[in-house]
This record gives C-alpha cells, structure tokens and sequence, in this order.
C-alpha cells in the first residue's frame, strides 16, 4: 500500500472506495444525507454503512465510518476507524481508497496522518506464508491510499506524518511475522540470520554470539536454558549508532548521542524443559520470542527513521526443550553477572535467559535499560488482553511509557517493586531462586531481573498478555484472534520523543 496526502474537498474523489469519517450526529453533507434513510447511520463507534452514489457523486462507493462523540476522539479511534476503512476495500477488493477521517484537536496533523496509515497498514495485515492456495480476498493488496485533508491543514507535517506511519507499521509488520512463524521455522539461529538480514538493509551492525562464543564469556543463564535443545542459542547485538544530523544541533558528534538499550526475551519454543508445561496450548509458546520481535521492529524503524539516538537491541535467543542434556529443578548456575541461581523450576526461563542480556547492557552504560518479555501468565491474570504489565526502578522513565502507552493505544500499567518482593527471590543455597511461589507470579519475576539492572534506569514490559489476542480489542489487530506485534509502536513512541533525564 502506497499511501499519499492531498487536499479535499473528499466528496470530489473518484476512488473505488472513497471512506469518510463521521462523528455521532454531525451531518454528512447534503448530498450524502439526499443518499441516506434518515436514521439509518447516527455516525455511533463501530457503525458503518456502505453506499452506492450511482452518479449522484464522482465515486464508485463511498464507505460512513462512524467515529462515535467528537469529544470522545482519539487517535485510536482514527487508528481503528483507518483499519475498518482498509478491511472493507481489501473485501470489495478495490485497489485505490480515499480516506477522509476526522482527528481529535489536540493532536497534530503529523500524528493524524500517521495513525490513518498505521490503521489501514496494520488492519489488512495477514499471515500467509504457509498456504499454498490462500483466497482470493486474503491475498488482495490495497495499492494506493489517498488521505484527503482540510483546507487549513498543513500538507508537509501529513506526508511526514505519513512516512513515519509507514515505517513504523513495517516495524509492526515484522514483529508480527516473528511472532507467526512457527518454532521448527523460526530457531534461534534462524533469528540470528534475520536480524543480520536486517542490519544489513537498515544499516545498523549485528553481531551472533553462538555456543562457543557464549562458553568463553561466560552466559550461564542462556546456556542452561538451551540446554535441552538440540538447536543452539544465540545472543544477538543490534547497534544502531544514531544519526547526529538529525539534531538540533548538527555539529554534536556521535558520541555525545545517549544510548538506550533494548532487552528482547527470545525464546522461539518454551516447552517448560524438564518442568514441562500441560499439552493444551502449548502451540502458542512459539510466540514466546514476542519480546525479541519487538526489540527487532523497533531498530529497524529507528534506522528508517534516522533517530538522533544510540538504539541497542541484545536479544537473548533458545529454545526451551526437555532433552536428555537439559537443565533440571534443583540445578545452580552462575550467570554471567557472577551470581547464583537456583533454578527450582525450568518454565522460569525467561528470567534466566534475561539475567545474561541485563547484566551484559552494562557495557553500554546506557541512559535507559528497557526489557521487553512474554514473561508471565500471571500478567494475564492481572490485566487480561488490555495492559501492558510494567515494573522498573525509575518514575521518570515509567511516565514516558504510561504516555507512550496513552498515544498508541499500547498502554502499560504498573505494578510494584517493593523491597518485600526482592525478599521472595532469595534463596538458602544460591544467590537467587528462579521462582517465588504462587503470589504475585509477574511482580517476583520483574523482582529476579531486578538483581541484574545494575543502577541504570530500567523498565520491564510483561507482554504475556498482549502479544496475542484470542478475540482482537481493535480493529487494527484483524477481524480474527492473532498476533499484535506489541511493543513496537510503544518503543517507537518513547525512543521519537526521547530527551535526556
Ligand atoms: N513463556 C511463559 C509465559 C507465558 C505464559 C507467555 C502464557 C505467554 C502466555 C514463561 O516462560 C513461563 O512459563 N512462565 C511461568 C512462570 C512460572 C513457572 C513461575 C508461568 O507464567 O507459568
Ligand atoms: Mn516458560
Ligand atoms: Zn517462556
């Protein structure tokens, strides 16, 4: 989809589709309302009418969205209405649309223009990799989308607006795909070539630590974790160094750019190893590489969109099987921290594997040390489908998420990290236990990395919850239960409006 911005008026447009916003009880327009049975469309969230004009106006077919109350207006709402707009063109399979939606005022045109490409990209996304004769309206392509502005909106902040949008979704895209790809596909190894793959098209370095590389410098979390797999782990590094053209000030060198560092939980299966989990389900445990995925989106939207900062991604990858090598509850391994784990449970793998990532951060001696994990089921207790869980160590850092969390609609929600949860992470005989018992599961998890953050301000994100959807919350998750690729507008949006503590 190719998407570009012009002026209106929108009931001037000749595309297949021409889609209009329209907030609860405003008028349409004359000649849409001569079209209408009065009462037939009130423009309430979620409504939707499609008409034919038959030459009463130059389209073909012209789409009411209803956006719900004006005062109500968010950017989500032109998000969703975008994606709904987007789902019935790729259904009449037309190739062009005209979109036309209102944007809350409070918003800049930039932001408006980008959540009405956002939504139409990432509403009409598929995974098809693995069919051999998908239908027809499954693999329809929307070729153009023409986004129509008012008179006095500014047309430059739109296609800016616009081309981030695009970016970011392709970000999106891919963590989507990540997420997807089943685990015989998707092996650590596997992700290793594709972060290499990308790295080489966005520009960044990469570098893959595998098996022996990890031995000498000592990642005992992820090397007990693999274990029990046949396929090797890797540890990834994706070192974006920031384009210091980009700021305000052109003549600040590179090394003055702050670093941010970005922990991706990368397990492409979790079996639970040796403590292993119950048969039902256990399909969607290929998604537990969803922290990795988002780590991988997000640098490859920062390199598109040049951002004038240091962005690392380290990218923790195994998989967790019970082999006949595999680690077992009671075992105590060093980690690359030098501290102990007792590993009393191997379905707390996670935390192992992150443990190594934290600690080996340090070397960045970053601004912000933000970890992104398909941590806890427990998180999916606390907040369902609806929150990101977050935990971390510095308000100021926590509030740029939760404000992130409110413009992209990826909200976060936190839970706390009191002294008397560390506690409950101790053990007798290591440094730390892998598993606090039954009690506040997400909060002990966050608790355990904890040990490993070092001083750096840190966030964890627990997206356990939200990496996938059984029935989709927003339009732009699909009509059907799949993957969000969560994280990657977050990140994007902390890492755009990044400024130093
Ligand atoms: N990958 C899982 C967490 C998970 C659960 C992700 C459901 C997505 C959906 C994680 O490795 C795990 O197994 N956690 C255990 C921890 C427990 C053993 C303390 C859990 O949540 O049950
Ligand atoms: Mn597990
Ligand atoms: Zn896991």
């Amino acid at each position: 989809m190719k998407s570009t911005i012009q002026q209106g008026p929108i009931l001037n447009e000749t595309a297949s589709l021409v889609a209009i916003g329209i907030c609860e009880n405003e008028s349409p327009g004359a000649p849409i309302e001569a079209l209408l049975e009065a009462g037939d469309f009130c423009g309430k969230a979620r409504e939707m009418a499609l008409l034919y004009p038959r030459g009463a106006l130059p389209a073909r077919r012209v789409l009411l969205v209803g956006m719900g109350k004006r005062s109500d207006l968010t950017l989500d709402t032109v998000r969703q209405a975008a994606a709904r707009a987007a789902q019935e063109a790729q259904r009449l399979k037309v190739a062009d649309i005209a979109l036309a939606l209102p944007v809350p005022e409070t918003v800049s045109t930039a932001s408006g223009a980008q959540a009405m490409v956002e939504g139409a990209e990432l509403g009409t996304y598929r995974y098809l990799e693995y069919q051999s004769s998908p239908k027809p309206e499954e693999t329809h392509q929307i070729e153009t989308l023409r986004i129509v502005m008012e008179a006095n909106q500014d047309l430059e902040a739109a296609r800016r607006g616009a081309a981030a949008g695009e970016a970011i979704a392709r970000g999106v895209v891919l963590a989507r795909d990540l997420c997807n790809t089943p685990g015989n596909h998707l092996t650590p190894t596997r992700l290793g070539e594709i972060a290499q793959d990308i790295g080489a098209r966005c520009g960044f370095s990469v570098a893959v630590f595998g098996r022996e590389e990890l031995e000498q410098q000592g990642f005992g979390g992820l090397l007990a974790v693999s274990r029990g797999s046949a396929e090797p782990p890797r540890f990834i590094i994706l070192d974006y160094p920031g384009d210091s053209c980009q700021k305000d000030k052109p003549d600040r060198d590179q090394e003055t750019l702050p670093t941010i560092c970005l922990v991706g939980k990368g397990i492409t299966f979790d079996t639970g190893g040796i403590s292993i989990k119950p048969a039902a389900n256990m399909d969607d445990m290929k998604m537990d590489m969803g922290g990795a995925a988002a780590v991988l989106g997000t640098l490859q939207v920062v390199s598109e969109l040049r951002l004038p900062l240091r962005v690392v991604g380290l990218i923790s990858a195994a998989e967790n099987m019970p082999g006949a090598s595999a680690y077992k509850p009671g075992d105590i391994i060093t980690t690359l921290s030098g501290k102990t784990i007792e590993v009393l449970n191997t379905d707390a793998e996670g935390r192992i594997v992150l443990a190594d990532a934290l600690f080996y951060a340090h070397r960045y001696h970053p601004r912000a040390l933000i970890d992104v994990a398909t941590l806890t089921g427990a998180i999916t207790i606390a907040l369902g489908p609806h929150a990101i869980g977050m935990m971390g160590n510095h308000q100021p850092l926590a509030d740029r998420f939760i404000q992130a969390g409110e413009a992209t609609g990826e909200r976060v929600w936190p839970l706390p990290l009191w002294e008397e949860y560390r506690e409950m992470m101790k053990s007798e005989i290591a440094d730390l236990k892998n598993i606090g018992g039954r009690e506040a599961g997400s909060i002990t998890a966050a608790a355990f990395l904890l040990a490993f953050v070092g001083d750096y301000p840190w966030v964890h994100l627990d997206i356990a919850g939200t990496v996938w959807m059984e029935k989709p919350s927003r339009m732009y998750y699909g009509k059907t239960k799949g993957v969000t690729g969560v994280g990657v507008r977050l990140l994007a949006q902390v890492l755009r409006d990044w400024t130093d503590f």
